[in-house]
C-alpha cells in the first residue's frame, strides 16, 4: 500500500501538470515550421535544465555525506573564505549555459522573423473584444473564429485591433504574437498536416477574455480552394418559412447595422455573417453552431458571453428561432 502523504503528492502532482501530451493547446506537439523551431529551443533547454538538475543533484548528495558533523566530533572542520577556482567556475558555468541557450534561440528569432516568403498568403488578423476577424485581401474572403488555411503554402499574417491589446496563440502551429492597436505585428508559418487546430487569446482583454477562442482549420490545397469558392458564391434566396421570416427579421432590425451579410447588410462592428452556417463554432469558437445556440445567443448574447458587445434585441423566441435558421443557412 502507498502512503497516503505520499499518494495526495502524486495526485497533486499529475494535477499540477494537468495536460495530457496531445491535448488540443498542447505545445509539445508541432503542425508547422514555425512550431517546430519553438520545439526545437524547447527540447534544448529542457535537456540542458535536466543536466544541470542531474549535476547539481549529485554535488549536493556527495557534500551531504562526505561532509556531515560525525558522532562525537568536537572540532569544527577547516573553513574556507574565498576560493579563486570555485569562485570564477560559478560564473563562468551558468554565462556558458545562457551563451548555449541564447545561441540557438536568436538563430531561431531571426529565421521565423525573416520576411515571408513571396508566395505566401496574406491575411490580416484582426482582434475584438470577443472574437477574432480574418481578412483575406487577395481573395476578397472575410470570415470570423475559423481560420482556414491551405496545407504546405506559408501564410503571413498582420495582425491588428480596434480595441485592446489580444494575442494570437494556437499553441501546435506557433508562438503567441500579441495583438497591439494601432502597430502591425506579423507572423509567418507553414501548416504541415491538415486537421483542426485550437487557439486562444492569450492576453487579458476584458471580462470575456476566456472566451475569445479560435479554430485553424488547416485544408488540402484542393480543400482550401472549395472553400474559398464557397464563401464568395452568393447563398442562395431563403425560399420560405423560418428562414425567410429570419431574413426579414434581420433586415429590419438593428442586426444590419453591426453585420455584414452580402447583398443584405454592410455593417462592420460585429463578424461577418455572410457564410456564417459554414462555420464548425460560433461566438468565437466556445459553441457548436446549432439552431438552439444561435437563438439563445440572439437572445441574450450576455448570458452566453459575459459582457459581450452585442445587445439583447428583445425578440420572441419564435422570432429569435427565425432568425437563427436565415444564418445557419448562410454558406
Ligand atoms: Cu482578447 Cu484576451
Amino acid at each position: 500500500m502507498i502512503d497516503p502523504v505520499l499518494r495526495g503528492a502524486l495526485a497533486l502532482t499529475l494535477a499540477l501538470g494537468g495536460c495530457t501530451w496531445d491535448a488540443p493547446m498542447s505545445t509539445v506537439k508541432a503542425h508547422s515550421d514555425y512550431a517546430r523551431e519553438i520545439l526545437h529551443i524547447y527540447g534544448i533547454i529542457t535537456w540542458v535544465t535536466l543536466a544541470i538538475a542531474l549535476i547539481v543533484g549529485l554535488g549536493l548528495a556527495w557534500v551531504l555525506t562526505r561532509f556531515h558533523a560525525r558522532p562525537g566530533a568536537t572540532t569544527m572542520p577547516v573553513q574556507t573564505r574565498g576560493h579563486t577556482l570555485l569562485e570564477m567556475a560559478w560564473t563562468v558555468g551558468p554565462a556558458l549555459v545562457l551563451l548555449g541557450i541564447a545561441i540557438p534561440t536568436i538563430q531561431v528569432v531571426f529565421r521565423t522573423q525573416a520576411a515571408p516568403p513571396r508566395d505566401a498568403l496574406e491575411i490580416t488578423v484582426r482582434g475584438h473584444q470577443w472574437w477574432w476577424e480574418f481578412q483575406y485581401p487577395s481573395l476578397q474572403v472575410v470570415t470570423a473564429n475559423e481560420l482556414h488555411v491551405p496545407a504546405g503554402r506559408p501564410v503571413a499574417l498582420t495582425l491588428e485591433g480596434p480595441d485592446v491589446i489580444h494575442s494570437f496563440w494556437v499553441p501546435q502551429l506557433g508562438g503567441k504574437r500579441d495583438v497591439v492597436p494601432g502597430r502591425l505585428n506579423r507572423l509567418t508559418f507553414t501548416a504541415e498536416t491538415p486537421g483542426e487546430y485550437r487557439g486562444q487569446c492569450a492576453e487579458f482583454c476584458g471580462v470575456s477574455h476566456a472566451n475569445m477562442g479560435m479554430r485553424v482549420i488547416v485544408d488540402t490545397p484542393e480543400a482550401f480552394t472549395r472553400w474559398v469558392a464557397a464563401q464568395k458564391a452568393q447563398s442562395p434566396e431563403p425560399a420560405a418559412g423560418a428562414a425567410a421570416d429570419g431574413k426579414t427579421i434581420f433586415a429590419s432590425r438593428a442586426c444590419v447595422g453591426c453585420h455584414t451579410i452580402r447583398g443584405v447588410s454592410a455593417g462592420t462592428l460585429g463578424p461577418d455573417l455572410t457564410t456564417f452556417g459554414s462555420r464548425r463554432t460560433m461566438a468565437a469558437g466556445i459553441l457548436p453552431t446549432t439552431v438552439d445556440n444561435v437563438a439563445a445567443w440572439i437572445k441574450d448574447p450576455a448570458a452566453i458571453k459575459p459582457d459581450a458587445k452585442m445587445p439583447a434585441l428583445g425578440l420572441t423566441d419564435e422570432q429569435a428561432r427565425a432568425v437563427a435558421t436565415y444564418l445557419i443557412g448562410l454558406r
